[in-house]
């Protein structure tokens, strides 16, 4: 028998015993062991008090070190979330001689170098295939499936609530701030919605995509991210016309000089297969030499999609202790990162203008995108009141300096304005 301790009974760890139960048979036979839940850390002694009460028979503490100084017990599944104290506990268990198991995207997109040096030194396993899409089994295919093949970009629909709240603002026609309410009141969303509507939560996925598809560590400072509130009726309507879907899609790719990791709202066209990952779902689409393309699709939050995926990791290092194997390490890829130069990041983009509408106007504007050597591939203009017109653009291939370029231009030019600007996936 292994025994684990969870650090946390909320919505997911509630999720871990009861499939540790449901599908005892199964899971014993891949561990080659039962594994027991020895004890559980809650915050205080009314939150025991309350789980007691509800019906809950387990070992519930309220001091961490009744966990860390137990030797019987072999790994802790960190469930807390956010930093601290998770970062804490779990450099304490590392230490301690545990194996680890997280769910926590935030910490080991910003800390994960960290905690994985000191699970090697410690020779413990620290693993995490829920961390990103929670019922996707995305990190372990692209660590073992995809062992043999060359990752060349990954493209994600890694946050739910902002996924949802896009499906409606495309299918159904709602405001930004009407989706936002509806994902409030319905669980999606936080009180605080930041991390998920600026894409904060999806650059922690995309960091940590990184490691496994490419074997790069980036700085989660670099990640480059913007997120979806700045969408308008007009650009979801506008990128209907144009024959796109607004997606907030995270991007891993390789370039020539180095690795661009970058999550934005992006028009999608809609023939791709993640144009078609609607409402809380998620997916990972993966372009390699060897497969080609692939897309893994699932829920990417909820208690039991997200306990599959921790209850994998514990199967996995579970059938190590039972078979007193050397943990391996959860992504063994690593190699040296470089950083893709902002030259060599390429797209196209589609601008959204309001210019003056008289003679000439249209031409002053084409001059600035032409200074910049940046050609169109549509044009649209799409209403005007008689005193300004608003008119589309849809680029070629631009690089990330021509767009920072014309931006300053568009923004130094007399009679126009930028109303908002998009990534651009092409066919
Ligand atoms: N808040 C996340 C989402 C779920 O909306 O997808 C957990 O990562």
């Amino acid at each position: 028998m292994i025994k684990i301790a969870l650090l946390g009974f909320g919505t997911v760890a509630s999720g871990v015993p009861f499939l540790l139960e449901e599908n005892a048979s199964k899971i014993e036979q891949a561990v080659g062991g039962r594994l027991e839940i020895a004890k559980i850390l809650v915050k205080d002694e009314s939150e025991k008090q309350r789980l007691v009460e509800a019906g809950h028979d387990y070992h519930f503490v309220t001091d961490v070190a009744e966990i860390m100084t137990d030797q019987d017990i072999a790994i802790v599944v960190e469930l807390m979330g956010r930093i601290e104290p998770a970062k804490t506990f779990i450099s304490q268990a590392l230490a301690a001689g545990k194996h680890v198991v997280s769910a926590n995207k935030d910490l080991i997109a910003v800390h994960g170098k960290e905690l994985l040096a000191l699970a090697d030194q410690h020779q413990v396993g620290f693993y995490y295939e829920a961390a990103v899409a929670g019922g996707i089994p995305i990190l372990r295919t692209l660590a073992n499936s995809l062992t043999a093949d060359k990752v060349t970009r990954l493209l994600g629909v890694l946050n739910g609530t902002s996924n949802f709240m896009l499906t409606k603002m495309v299918d159904e026609g709602w405001s930004y701030e009407q989706a936002l309410a509806t994902a409030q009141e319905l669980g999606y969303a936080e009180s605080d919605p930041t991390n998920d509507v600026e894409g904060i939560d999806a650059a922690y996925k995309a960091a940590i995509l990184s490691q496994f598809g490419f074997g790069m560590t980036v700085d989660f400072e670099t990640v480059r991210h913007s997120g979806i509130s700045t969408i308008t009726p007009a650009d979801v309507t506008m990128a209907q016309q144009l024959g796109y879907v607004i997606k907030l899609v995270g991007d891993v790719r390789e370039t020539a000089s180095g690795l661009s990791v970058e999550v934005a709202p992006t028009f999608l066209p809609k023939s791709h297969p993640l144009a078609s990952v609607n409402g809380v779902m998620n997916a990972v689409f993966v372009e390699s030499i060897g497969i080609g393309q692939s897309m893994f699709y699932g829920p990417g939050a909820g208690q039991k999609p997200t306990a599959v995926s921790v209850v994998a990791d514990l199967v996995q290092l579970g059938r190590a202790i039972t078979d007193g194997q050397v943990i391996s390490a959860f992504n063994g890829f690593a190699q040296e990162t470089h950083l893709a130069q902002p030259e060599d990041v390429t797209n196209s983009y589609y601008f959204a203008l309001s210019i003056k509408d008289e003679a000439g106007q249209f031409f002053k504007l084409a001059q600035l995108f032409a200074k910049e050597n940046i050609s169109f591939q549509q044009v649209l203009q799409t209403e005007g009141d008689g005193e300004t017109a608003r008119v589309v653009i849809v680029t070629h291939e631009m690089s990330l300096v021509q767009l920072d370029r014309v931006r300053t231009q568009i923004a130094t030019a007399d009679q126009v304005t930028l109303l908002n600007h998009f990534k651009v996936l092409g066919v």
